[in-house]
């Protein structure tokens, strides 16, 4: 594999040389999607190396994920960004002491490659084997690492329990976090999610893939109220979602356009869009929070996760949102909220630690509900 196609990935002030002899070594593998990633991180909440190989330019022209293709390149890339992984924490595999890797959910062929290479390594090894579930993976990571709605690098800690908006490429939920393993869900989309709208509008727009940082950076420029987008769901109660209004509204205004689309409309396109998505998100995190604390749960902390976490627009709200509610706000940083390595090697950690690894045969899932862990 050529070395322009892997994103190594340092995490300043997080970084190797703080390393204690005394901690736990954990390597996490991450496949379930289109990213072959991997990364070494320590009880310390140390990243001693963490290398992303994104498959994103080979699915491009496709405008989406093909998932036969994704499965053949993890397994072209695994073994390459491992040993790059170690090579570049300057350890060797017998260095390390926990492995970890996404058991699901997922497309599966990816996910398989990435855990029967974690299981043959653990098996030849000897060493303990943690079965994450990525989405778990996605909750957790904030308690690696996590900075303000700025992206500045203070780095906060995130205790249990806390009040989480897990939104990516494929979920979009309000959990609640109370621990490891422990998810109470508050809400969730009934159609599409987040990601998928941003993909989707993107598409629409003929902006290419993925959809959410070109949506994100377009919306800056344009306004957003110049298309009356519907908010779905919010003059009503509860914590659930619906963006599947929003793409038909996105897909009726593109139709009464005239091609091509000029690029002051497409910016004011993204932008009205945005809004309406940050608008539902902030409204049923409101309501969320109401339950919440009817559930007497002590939250302090408002989290954001998942590849959409990205988002400038939803980062600013959801850090307003806290503040009126006197509560903390973190988020992963940039590069930890799309799928990436070290985000299960820090839930492989978490789990070693409660003492949750694998002890018979693990069959790999499609599907993976964090209620089911
Ligand atoms: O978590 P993730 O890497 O993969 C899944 O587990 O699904 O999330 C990928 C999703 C894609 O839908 C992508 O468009 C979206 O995250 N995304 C964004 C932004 N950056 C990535 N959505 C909105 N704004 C962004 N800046
Ligand atoms: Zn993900």
């Amino acid at each position: 594999m050529s070395d322009e196609k892997i994103i190594h990935i340092d995490m300043g002030a997080l970084d190797s040389k703080k390393h204690s002899d005394n901690s736990v070594l954990c390597l996490g593998i991450e496949s379930s999607c289109d990213e072959t990633s991997a990364a070494i991180v320590d009880s310390d909440r140390n990243i001693l190396s963490h290398i992303i190989y994104s498959q994103i330019p080979e699915h491009q022209k496709f405008g989406g994920v093909v998932p036969e293709l994704a499965a053949r390149a993890h397994i072209l890339a695994i073994d390459d960004v491992i040993n790059r992984t170690l090579n570049k924490a300057g350890k060797t595999i017998d260095d390390i002491d926990v492995i970890a890797a996404t058991a699901g959910p997922g497309l599966i062929g990816g996910v398989l490659v990435g855990w029967m290479t974690a299981t043959g390594i653990a098996q030849a090894t000897n060493k303990p084997l943690v079965a994450v579930n990525h989405l778990e993976g996605h909750a957790l990571v904030p308690r690696l690492c996590a900075t303000l709605a700025d992206g500045s690098n203070d780095n906060v800690n995130v205790d249990f329990p806390y009040l989480l908006m897990l939104a990516s490429g494929g979920h979009c939920q309000i959990l609640l976090v109370r621990g490891v393993g422990q998810y109470e869900l508050i809400g969730q989309t009934l159609d599409d999610s987040a990601g998928e709208a941003f993909d989707k509008v993107s598409k629409m727009l003929g902006l290419g893939y993925p959809g959410g940082p070109i949506v994100d950076a377009r919306a800056k420029n344009g306004n957003p109220k110049a298309f009356d987008f519907p908010r779905p769901l919010c003059d009503k109660g509860g914590c659930d979602f619906s963006f599947s209004g929003i793409k038909t509204a996105a897909r009726t205004f593109v139709n009464r356009e005239n091609q091509p689309l000029s690029d002051d409309y497409i910016d004011d396109f993204c932008a009205s869009f945005q809004a309406a998505v940050v608008d539902c998100i902030v409204n049923r995190l409101k309501n969320a929070l109401a339950d919440v604390r009817v559930r007497d749960a002590k939250v302090k902390t408002l989290v954001v996760a998942g590849g959409v976490a990205k988002n400038s627009a939803i980062r600013a709200a959801m850090e307003k949102l806290s503040a009126e509610n006197n509560m903390q706000f973190a988020a992963p940083p940039m590069n930890l909220c799309t799928d990436n390595g070290a985000m299960i090697a820090w839930a492989g950690l978490e789990n070693f630690k409660v003492g949750k690894v694998v002890k018979e045969p693990v069959a790999p899932r499609p599907r993976w509900p964090l209620t089911e862990l």
